[in-house]
């Protein structure tokens, strides 16, 4: 695993924006895989400023999602496809057509996490999947002991997520849905590159943990100590307990 160590969170999503510019250069229909939560803005806002400021074709990329809350109605503005839709999509001058992720509406959880792994193989892979990380340790929606090899499926927060998550629903933990589909961890290493970006005193130890711990299903980031190409890129904060 690469460990890149920098200034603070706006030259940790540079430089991510910038792998990501590269990889569109070499890949213009590349599939970017996108996480939510506060962590990855940083990236989102170089990149768009990236291609507009170059006036680079992006139209080919596609954009799919690591997770979805289960239950939440259809154009939430708090659901990760409304989040993307607004923070990655629509800046970048793309369309829905461009965009897939997992159907938290459906009523066949099920059956919407199993057609997910398979949209996602039938799309040829991730090509670059953007990760945060929960001050657990989890990836995705995927909580400690999570197994290593779990595909796409639904999942339960723990209370700690849902407390972490609140600021996101008024700051009202009654608000944040009980139940989410993500990508499994084993769905996540089938990425062809995994970049993380942990910003942050709030994770230091979960980054201490993923970097320099066992790798163990109580850490399910440390299985990224399984991938062949995987890049944590850590500010000073968070990188405190390295
Ligand atoms: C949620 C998301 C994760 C994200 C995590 C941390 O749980 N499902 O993908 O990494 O939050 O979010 P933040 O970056 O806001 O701390």
């Amino acid at each position: 695993m690469e460990v890149v160590i920098v200034p603070d969170a706006k030259a940790g999503g540079e430089l991510i924006a910038q792998s990501i510019v590269d990889l569109l250069g070499r890949k213009p229909d590349a599939l970017l895989g996108v996480a939510t939560g506060s962590s990855p803005l940083p990236i989102y806002q170089a990149l768009t400023a990236k291609v507009k400021g170059s006036g680079m074709d992006v139209s080919r990329a596609r954009i799919c999602q690591l997770d979805e809350y289960v239950g939440l109605p259809a154009g939430h503005p708090e659901s990760y496809r409304a989040t993307v839709l607004r923070e990655v999509v629509e800046p970048l001058g793309l369309t829905e057509a461009s965009f897939f992720g997992p159907d938290g509406s459906a009523e066949d959880v099920q059956g919407a996490c199993e057609a997910y792994d398979k949209a996602l193989a039938e799309a040829g892979g991730v090509d670059l999947q953007i990760l945060g990380i929960g001050t657990d340790g989890h990836i995705g929606f995927n909580e400690p002991c999570s197994s290593l090899a779990s595909r796409t499926r639904i999942k339960t927060l723990t209370q700690q997520t849902i407390d972490d998550n609140a600021r996101f629903f008024d700051g009202d933990t009654a608000q944040v849905p009980r139940h989410v589909i993500t990508q499994g961890i084993g769905t996540i290493l089938d990425a062809r590159h995994l970049v993380l970006l942990a910003t942050g005193e709030g994770k230091a130890e979960a980054v201490a943990q993923t970097v320099e711990g066992p790798l163990s299903a109580l850490v399910p980031a440390s299985a990224l100590q399984l991938h062949p190409h995987a890049t944590m890129v850590v500010d000073e904060a968070a990188a405190s307990k390295l």
